[in-house]
């Protein structure tokens, strides 16, 4: 358990508008800060920042809290993770922190980054060592893959040997148990329950975090066997859909743009070519967090994938994942050869600059990508490409781009730009018309309830549901009424109609002796939206607070009164049930 004076000096050190203000760029309204949400895609902003009351919260998706909740979702943690993370951003130590429960076994998160740190060292020496099979593999590094031994050292390549023990050996030896080895991967245990190193007869690669430590490895066969590359899973250190190799070098010089590789030799090899500003995902697809974590280092990725269908095909998704956060994005082709690798070593590094340069844009690829699926000399063939084209532009979302592109597909398609200009409009408007419909539609089911992931008892009964809203409102801004209501017994969780606000309710109940129940303390046993949902209340209760006692009694007055109406009516029903009932009997 974390404290709750700790807690307190962690949100009072992290400010909420300077920390949100990393992920979202901000801009003032009024006293509060407005924005685009990064927890749904949305074209104009519905997500503010109120710096008074250290929240926010977003009316497109109903997310809100405070700094808590913000890293819960943002990074995807758990509550103690979460408030570790913000810990350490303002620089304060939380007691007991390296002693917490993880999945139910205790973890030393620091222990197992020193056990990955040690395993590299023993990886890179035995590469560096005399022996004939490290040999061998130090020359697969130099000889048959061309890299010098400074990128070697740089990179801290190692070799795993070809054995079940000398790894686990010279770990345990260090004071590492075979558990704490197999829980990072390093090592394996069989069905007869004998352990054995998990990387056996394999050049290492290292993955390393961007504050410098060992998190997990990569380890491929020197020949053509299978599978080419074992890779650590998660721990409680690493996790594979956030984390990139070499952004660690990468984000020194990648402000302007970054390079992101399919592999971690086309990595190795631009960055000993003195092109380090790239990356490389951890043998899985490029996920929207990693995306979310390039978009805090760089404006532009150049995507720098292997030239054949798999490739491609992962090209057409990272443009995808990696415009949704923003990033201006470009594909780059590699003529003649399969990989960046292969490219930088044969044709040097001014030439794969000179491909970057060249790199073709979202729009020209995607471009490309269509002609090339028609014969542009077929009348109907060109219609259909025509249309593909124009739906792309229509997609553009500045006016002068959309233009530049018009101008250049009616060169090309050899068509009146007018007509191309004509069609773009319509398809512009009908989707506008379309989107509008469907957001008053949903803003509609919103506000009655219908469809409300987050208090799926609403729709049952709206009238009480948004009573009960009302009280906790109340309850929540004026902390001093809370106490007397619960004191003198005024509301019972009884009272409560709904699951979720009985939920919140009981928790008030419990905790109102702590004075101000707020967000911060909702983010334990409520999620997100939850969470979300509690400040929305408090928020739209704040203009009722001159005249608070009154307003209070006449809320909790009107919940009662729609309470005892839905009894009366459920009753009414049976009653009614039963008199037809009776009356079928008697005829
Ligand atoms: P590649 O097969 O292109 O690997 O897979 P590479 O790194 O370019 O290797 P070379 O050039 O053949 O030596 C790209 C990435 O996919 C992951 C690895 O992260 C690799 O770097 N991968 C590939 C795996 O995780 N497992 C595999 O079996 C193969
Ligand atoms: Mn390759």
């Amino acid at each position: 358990m974390i404290s709750k004076e700790i807690i307190d000096e962690i949100l009072l050190r992290n400010d909420i508008e300077s920390l949100i203000g990393n992920y979202v760029s901000l801009k003032r309204a009024g006293s509060n800060l407005k924005g685009l949400c990064p927890f749904h895609s949305e074209k104009t902003p519905s997500f503010v920042v109120y710096p008074a009351d250290n929240s926010f919260y977003c009316f497109g998706c109903g997310i809100g809290g405070d700094a808590v909740t913000f890293v819960k979702q943002m990074e995807h943690l758990d509550y103690p993770d979460a408030l570790e993370f913000l810990a350490k951003r303002a620089g304060i130590t939380i007691p007991l922190t390296n002693d917490r429960n993880y999945n139910g076994k205790r973890v030393d998160k620091s222990r197992v980054l020193k056990m990955n740190t040690d395993a590299a060292r023993f990886f890179h020496k035995c590469l560096m060592s005399n022996d004939p099979e490290a040999k061998a593999a130090l020359a697969y590094f130099t000889d048959k893959r061309g890299l010098d031994l400074a990128t070697v050292k740089y990179f801290g390549l190692g070799f795993a040997p070809n054995s079940y023990n000398a790894f686990s050996n010279y770990m345990r030896k260090l004071g590492y148990s075979y558990e704490e080895l197999t829980e990072a991967f390093l090592c394996g245990k069989n069905d007869r329950g004998q352990y054995y190193d998990a990387f056996r007869n394999r050049v290492m690669f290292p993955i390393i975090d961007v504050s410098g430590n060992v998190i997990a490895f990569g380890g491929r066969v020197m020949d053509d066997s299978k599978p080419k590359y074992k890779n650590s899973s998660d721990t409680p250190v690493f996790k594979k859909s956030r984390n990139l190799f070499a952004l660690n070098f990468a984000r020194l010089t990648c402000s302007e743009k970054l390079i992101l590789c399919e592999g971690y030799m086309d990595v190795i090899a631009l960055h000993a070519a003195g092109i380090t500003n790239a990356v490389a995902t951890l043998g899985t697809a490029i996920t929207s967090e990693q995306a979310r974590v390039m978009s805090r280092y760089t404006k532009k990725v150049i995507i720098s994938y292997d030239s054949d269908e798999a490739g491609k095909k992962a090209a057409d998704r990272a443009i995808k994942i990696l415009g949704e956060v923003g990033l201006d994005v470009s594909v780059l082709n590699i003529p003649g050869s399969k990989d960046p690798d292969e490219y930088i070593k044969t044709y040097g590094k001014e030439k794969f600059e000179q491909l970057i340069d060249g790199a073709k844009s979202e729009f020209e690829y995607n471009l490309e990508s269509i002609t090339s699926r028609y014969d542009l000399n077929l009348p109907q063939d060109k219609i259909k490409a025509l249309k593909e084209v124009e739906k792309l532009i229509s997609e553009v979302y500045s006016s002068a781009e959309r233009d530049v592109y018009m101008r250049e597909v009616a060169v090309r398609f050899a068509v009146d730009m007018k007509s191309i200009k004509n069609d773009v409009e319509r398809m512009i408007s009908k989707r506008t018309y379309t989107k509008k419909k469907e957001e008053s539609k949903n803003l509609l089911r919103r506000s009655e309830g219908f469809s409300d992931r987050t208090n799926p008892d609403f729709v049952k009964a709206p009238a009480i549901a948004k009573n009960e809203e009302a009280v906790l409102g109340l309850l929540l801004y004026m902390p001093d009424h809370l106490k007397r209501v619960v004191e003198k017994k005024l509301l019972t969780s009884e009272d409560f109609f709904t699951e979720l606000n009985r939920r919140i309710f009981e928790f008030l109940m419990q905790n109102y002796s702590i004075g101000d129940v707020g967000p911060p303390d909702f983010n334990e046993a409520f999620a997100p939206d939850e969470v979300g949902r509690i400040v929305r209340m408090k928020m739209s209760r704040a203009e009722f607070t001159d005249n608070g006692e009154a307003i209070l009694e006449e809320s909790i007055k009107n919940l009662k009164a729609s309470l005892s109406k839905k009894k009366a009516s459920a009753t009414n029903t049976y009653e009614g049930l039963n008199a037809l009932l009776a009356k079928k009997r008697d005829n």
